[in-house]
């Protein structure tokens, strides 16, 4: 069974009740939940959340070493973290698909937020549909792998 690995970054592990009016009422076991039900027969969903930035480019190691697609929400490390730009590099670079993915469209918000230091090492970006950007994340890796 492949697994798709779901890794997302620092406070997102407080959507709910985060921002309602930026990141919508869900939460990630809503979000679980919905992309469980989107998933195909023979790959399973593993969603984790952290706010440990050693902890996730731990996860991309593994992601490697398992060659399982990723779909990453980096959440604020995406626009300042060369360290887990480096980690999520070695993913693409051993031809795995990386979907970097944003609830909110981050160009549409502050000046700081414009910038993604993964955005050129991703296989692609989704931004800005809310839970949305993440099952839309899961068919181009579906599409992908066929
Ligand atoms: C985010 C956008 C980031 O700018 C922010 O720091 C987040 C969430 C998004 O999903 O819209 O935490 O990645």
């Amino acid at each position: 069974m492949v697994s798709i690995l779901v890794l997302n970054g620092p406070n997102l592990g407080r959507l709910g009740s985060r921002e309602p009016d930026v990141y919508g009422s869900g939460t990630l076991d809503d979000l679980r939940i919905a992309l469980e039900g989107e998933a195909p027969a023979g790959r399973a969903i593993d969603l984790r959340q952290t706010n440990d930035e050693a902890e996730l480019i731990g996860w991309l190691y593994e992601a490697v070493d398992t060659a399982s697609p990723v779909i990453l929400n980096p959440a604020a490390f995406t626009h300042y973290s060369y360290a887990l730009r480096d980690a999520a590099a070695l993913v693409t670079q051993a031809g795995l698909i990386l979907v970097e993915v944003h609830i909110s469209n981050p160009h549409a918000r502050e000046q700081f937020r414009h910038t993604s230091v993964i955005s050129a090492v991703a296989t692609g970006v989704i931004a800005g549909f809310g839970f949305d950007s993440y099952l839309l994340a899961l068919d181009a890796i579906n599409r992908k792998l066929g």
